[in-house]
């Protein structure tokens, strides 16, 4: 995973560039000048804008190990494993620094305290618990927390304090230029021919990165689907036109608007 294969996004890129990869890198020399780095990075935003991508980004960049989880699946088990659960997973993030952690849909397992309703104050020891390990990373600067979120304002504010996630990044849904740096990304190496990929960026306001990534897949089946009408025995001469786009392009936006 390169940053090269996210589109657009150049500014919240560089940030993570400058502010986080360097922590993971050379933390000796962060050790030896006292220069702090975030100790978490929290990304909030609407879905399917890249969020997932950016952390993955951070640590193969890094060149540092992937732990993902997801706020709900950790939510869901049984009373008490979920604050074990949480333990653990610092516990295996700092055995395998440099290390990123992520954690997607944070605010499931961080909500406002005192604000879940019926689950015997599970979710309030689970936040508790969640902040004991961020603070206890103080000085391990090779073990990084990433949290993504479409709903900020769930999230318990404690969480949000100095030397937690204090690097706080909204990634927005991509306007017109930025869908056009996702589409080249997903239609590197494909055989397009004759597709104006600028034209499609200018049809798709209001997508998000994975309608752009679902467009250009689907236009490749289309492509599948006629090269093998015509029985043709060349896959090199396989091309995903313009027509095989419009396709595509009218059975998502048809798809969302059911949504
Ligand atoms: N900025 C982007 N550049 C390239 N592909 C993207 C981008 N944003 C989303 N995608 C595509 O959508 C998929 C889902 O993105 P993801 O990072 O999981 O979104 P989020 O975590 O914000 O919900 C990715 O695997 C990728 O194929
Ligand atoms: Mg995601």
């Amino acid at each position: 995973m390169t940053w090269e294969e996210i589109g657009g996004l150049e500014t919240i890129k560089q940030t993570l560039q400058e502010s986080v990869e360097g922590a993971l890198l050379y933390p000796e020399l962060y050790q030896q000048t006292g220069a702090k780095a975030p100790r978490g990075i929290l990304l909030w935003g609407p879905p399917g804008t890249g969020k997932t991508l950016l952390a993955k980004a951070v640590a193969s960049q890094a060149r540092a190990n992937f732990i993902a989880v997801n706020g709900p699946e950790l939510m869901s088990r049984w009373v008490g494993a979920a604050e074990q659960a949480v333990r653990e997973l610092f516990t295996k993030a700092r055995q395998a620094a440099p290390c990123v952690v992520f954690i997607d849909e944070i605010d499931t397992l961080a909500p406002a305290r005192g604000s879940a309703q019926g689950d015997s104050g599970v979710s309030d020891r689970v936040v508790g618990q969640l902040l004991t390990e961020l603070d206890g990373l103080q000085g391990c600067t090779n073990v990084l927390l990433v949290g993504a979120t479409n709903r900020p304002n769930a999230l318990d504010p404690a969480l949000l304090r100095a030397g937690r996630l204090d690097l706080q990044l909204k990634v927005d849904l991509p306007d017109v230029n930025s869908r056009l740096s996702i589409l080249q990304v997903h239609n590197q190496g494909r055989p397009i021919a004759q597709v104006n990929l600028a034209e499609w960026a200018e049809q798709t306001e209001g997508w998000n990165g994975a309608d752009l990534a679902l467009l250009s897949n689907q236009a490749a089946l289309e492509s599948i689907r006629r090269y093998r009408a015509q029985e043709q025995t060349d896959p090199k001469l396989i091309q995903i036109t313009g027509n095989d786009f419009e396709m595509a392009f009218q059975l998502l936006s048809e798809q969302k608007t059911k949504q």
